[in-house]
C-alpha cells in the first residue's frame, strides 16, 4: 500500500499514531500534577521500562499535559558524562526569567535568580552572558557550597517559591534518568524531599531503564516514600491489536485475525517492534485487509530494520568478551538468568566474569533485577544475539 500514507512510525521518541495501554500511567501523572499545583502532597513519578517500550513518548505526553495545566516545564535528557548541575542550570534560568516577565517585580523571583547565580558559582560554572543577563547579585550562603545535595535543594526550593509566587508550578521531566548516576540521582531525590517538606509546587516525572531502581543508594528509603515507580512494558494482547488496527482503520484498512496473531507472536507486544511490524506489513499489503501472508512477507524487512536501528548500535558498543557473555545469556533464553548459570555454560567460574558483567551493566545493556540475576535491558535481545552470532559455542570467542 501507499508508503506515503503509512501511519506507523518506528523510531526513538516518535509519537505513535495511537497510544494504547498507557491510560493508567497518564492518569497517575494527571493526578500528581493537579495535586502538586494545589499544594497537596504528591508522589513524583519515575516510570521504569526496557528500551523501546515507549518511555520517551510517554514523557512527551506528560509534558504536554503539564503545559496545558499551566505548569512551567523543563524537559531534560540526561546523558553520559554530564553533571546534573550543568544540565539543569539553563532550564532553571529560563524558568526564572519566564517568571520574571510574568508580572510586577517580585521578591521571590528575584531571590530565585540570586540563588541560581550562587549555585553557578558553587559549581564554578560561568556562562559569560548568563550572569549579566540575570541582572542580580549572587546570594552568598545559599546554594553555593559546591555540594550538589545541599545546593540543589536550596535552588529547587527557591525556584519553587518563585513559581508559587506566580501561581504556577514547575514540572521537571527527565528522560534516561539512569544516566544521572547514583550521586546526582540521590541529590535530586533529597532536593525534591526538601521541596515536599515546604509544599512548593515542584514535581518530577522521570523515565529510565530498570537499573534506575538500584541507583537510589543511601536515599532509597526516601525514594520509596516519595516516588511511584510504575512500569512501562510490553502491551497486552488487546492493546497490541489496538496499536495496529486503530491507525489503519482510520484509512479504511483492517487486519485479519491471523495477521494480528502473527504480529503478537513475533513482537510480544513491544511498542517499538509493533511500529516496525505495522510499517512493513502495510507496505507489502495490497488490499483493504492486511493478511497473515503480508505479515510473513514483511517480517524479514522488519527484522532487518530492527537489527540496523535498534539492536546493532548497542551490540557495536560491546567488546568481544562482553559479546561472548551476552551471547551465552542468549543461549539460555530471554532471561533473567542466574550469573552462575551463565558462568556454567561458559565453563568458567562466576568470579572470572564479574568484571564483564558490571561493565555490561554500566553500558546499560543488562541489569540485575535481583541479586545474582541478570536480564537484558533491550527486549528480545536474545533473539538478536542468536541472529548475529549464529555459530557461537561456549569458548569460541578468544581473548
Ligand atoms: N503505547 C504504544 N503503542 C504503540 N507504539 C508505541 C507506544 N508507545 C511507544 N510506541 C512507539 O515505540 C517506539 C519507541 O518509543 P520510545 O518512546 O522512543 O521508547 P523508549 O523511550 O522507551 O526507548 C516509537 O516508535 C513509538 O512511536
Ligand atoms: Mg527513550
Amino acid at each position: 500500500m501507499d508508503i506515503f500514507q503509512n501511519p506507523f512510525v518506528p523510531g526513538a521518541g516518535v509519537q505513535p499514531p495511537e497510544l494504547p495501554g498507557r491510560h493508567d500511567l497518564l492518569d497517575l501523572a494527571r493526578i500528581a500534577l493537579g495535586r502538586a499545583r494545589a499544594g497537596r502532597p504528591v508522589k513524583s513519578l519515575i516510570a521504569i521500562g526496557l528500551r523501546g517500550t515507549g518511555k520517551t513518548v510517554l514523557l512527551q505526553r506528560i509534558r504536554a499535559m503539564a503545559d496545558t495545566d499551566g505548569y512551567h516545564t523543563c524537559f531534560i535528557e540526561a546523558h553520559d558524562g554530564a553533571r546534573f548541575a550543568e544540565i539543569v542550570i539553563p532550564h532553571l534560568r529560563r524558568l526564572l526569567l519566564e517568571f520574571d516577565r510574568l508580572g510586577a517585580l517580585n521578591e521571590q523571583v528575584k531571590r530565585g535568580l540570586r540563588v541560581l547565580k550562587s549555585f553557578m558559582s558553587g559549581f564554578k560554572i560561568s556562562y559569560a552572558d548568563m550572569s549579566l543577563e540575570l541582572g542580580v547579585g549572587a546570594e552568598t550562603g545559599s546554594a553555593d557550597s559546591g555540594n550538589l545535595e545541599a545546593d540543589l535543594g536550596d535552588l529547587l526550593l527557591a525556584v519553587g517559591r518563585a513559581a508559587a509566587a506566580r501561581q504556577t508550578g514547575v514540572a521537571l521531566l527527565i528522560d534516561e534518568v539512569q544516566m544521572l548516576g547514583q550521586r546526582d540521582l540521590s541529590a535530586l531525590i533529597m532536593a525534591l524531599h526538601r521541596c515536599a517538606q515546604y509544599a512548593v509546587p515542584v514535581i518530577l516525572v522521570a523515565v529510565g531503564l530498570p537499573q534506575t531502581m538500584n541507583m537510589t543508594g543511601q536515599t532509597r528509603s526516601y525514594a520509596e516514600r516519595m516516588f511511584e515507580f510504575p512500569a512501562v512494558g510490553a502491551l497486552n494482547r488487546t492493546d497490541t491489536n489496538q496499536a495496529l488496527t486503530v491507525p489503519t482503520g482510520r484509512q479504511g484498512v483492517s487486519w485479519s485475525d491471523a495477521a494480528l496473531e502473527r504480529v503478537w507472536l513475533d513482537t510480544a507486544g513491544y511498542p517499538y517492534f509493533l511500529q516496525e511490524w505495522g510499517y512493513h506489513s502495510w507496505n507489502v499489503a495490497s488490499g483493504s485487509e492486511i493478511t497473515v501472508e503480508d505479515v510473513d512477507k514483511a517480517r524479514a524487512a522488519a527484522i532487518m530494520q530492527l537489527d540496523e536501528n535498534f539492536f546493532r548500535v548497542r551490540f557495536g558498543r560491546l567488546t568481544p568478551k562482553e559479546r561472548d557473555y551476552v551471547r551465552a545469556m542468549a543461549e539460555l533464553g530471554p532471561g533473567p538468568h542466574r550469573s552462575s548459570a551463565v558462568a556454567a555454560l561458559m565453563g568458567v567460574r562466576v568470579q572470572a566474569l564479574s568484571s564483564y558483567r558490571s561493565r555490561l551493566i554500566d553500558k546499560g545493556m543488562i541489569y540485575s533485577p535481583e541479586h545474582g540475576d541478570t536480564a537484558f535491558s533491550v527486549p528480545l535481545f536474545d533473539r538478536f544475539m542468536k541472529r548475529i552470532m549464529p555459530d557461537w559455542a561456549p569458548g569460541s570467542v578468544g581473548g
